[in-house]
């Protein structure tokens, strides 16, 4: 793994409500490096908490800027949403296992900030002319991050809450595959009931299914070792965060 400590600079601030925020970060060497399911860990020069990870929504080499989408939980993301254009911020990265490679269709689902990390890799299946589809989920439309840019790079079945339908995502493409859609791959973010909706579908469907999981993670690197988990008791700063589900199981 490589990656490299940056001092950043945040470049615009978007609040998309009280709670989410889009950052915009100049971080040219990162930027450069990181490829689609890795992520950063950022952490504001002055702040006595740990850095937080954070999975880009999209990168530009040639801009060096990465955006950032932080919905605040606790007092790490409140301080990571209250920086202001100008402001400095260290970055890390890139951390974590790059999403590998596999042929589609591919089936990407996703919830709230857990829709960011899906749009790097949707437009790199779009690159390589693979199959997409999209099942994505959010309080409100204007929180349906990226919606236009995901229409343009596959079919989008978007929920949401505001609507009330009562249903997941993953019950939409459960019927897409009941109907004849056969994806090959799943990959879900951002929700356990989606990833519980997910374990539903493989039950259903003989289909793989990988997790990006957004646990908590203390340095990113592997020297703490307490993001070991799953099955396989993984690193998933290291080997992940991206896990594979296999019968039910985050491995
Ligand atoms: C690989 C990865 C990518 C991520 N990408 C993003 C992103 O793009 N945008 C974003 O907003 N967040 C993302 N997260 C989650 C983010 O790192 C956490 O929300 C953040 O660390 C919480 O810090 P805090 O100080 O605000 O809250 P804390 O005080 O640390 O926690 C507040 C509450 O949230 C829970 N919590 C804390 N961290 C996590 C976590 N990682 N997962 C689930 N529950 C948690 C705690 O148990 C507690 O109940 C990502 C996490 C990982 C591991
Ligand atoms: S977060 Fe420290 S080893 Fe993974």
């Amino acid at each position: 793994m490589s990656w490299l400590q940056e001092p950043a600079r945040v470049v615009t601030r978007t609040h998309l409500d009280e709670t989410v925020t889009v950052l915009a970060l100049k971080a040219p060497r990162i930027a450069e490096m990181i490829v689609p399911g890795q992520f950063v860990m950022l952490h504001p020069p002055t702040s006595s908490y740990l850095p937080r990870a954070m999975a880009p929504l999209s990168w530009d080499s040639r801009t060096g800027i990465l955006s950032i989408v932080v919905r605040i939980v606790g007092p790490g993301t409140r301080e990571l949403q209250a920086l202001a254009p100008g402001d400095e911020v260290d970055i890390t990265g890139p951390l974590g296992t790059a999403l590998p490679f596999a042929p589609g269709p591919w089936a990407l689902v996703g919830r709230g900030v857990g829709i960011a990390p899906l749009l790097p890799w949707a437009h790199a299946l779009a690159a390589a002319n693979q199959e997409v589809r999209f099942y994505l989920s959010a309080r409100r439309r204007d929180l349906l991050l990226a919606e236009q840019e995901f229409r343009e790079l596959g079919q989008l079945t978007g929920h949401l809450d505001e609507e009330k339908t009562g249903h997941l995502v993953t019950d939409d493409l459960l019927r897409d595959m009941e109907n004849g859609w056969k994806p090959e791959q799943i990959l879900v973010c951002g929700s356990r009931r989606l990833t519980e909706g997910t374990v539903e579908i493989q039950r259903r469907f003989p289909v793989n299914a990988s997790v990006l999981l957004e646990e908590k993670m203390a340095c990113g690197i592997g020297w703490c070792k307490g993001c070991a988990s799953g099955e396989q008791w993984a690193l998933l700063c290291v080997d992940g965060p991206t896990r594979p589900l296999i019968e039910g199981v985050i491995q």
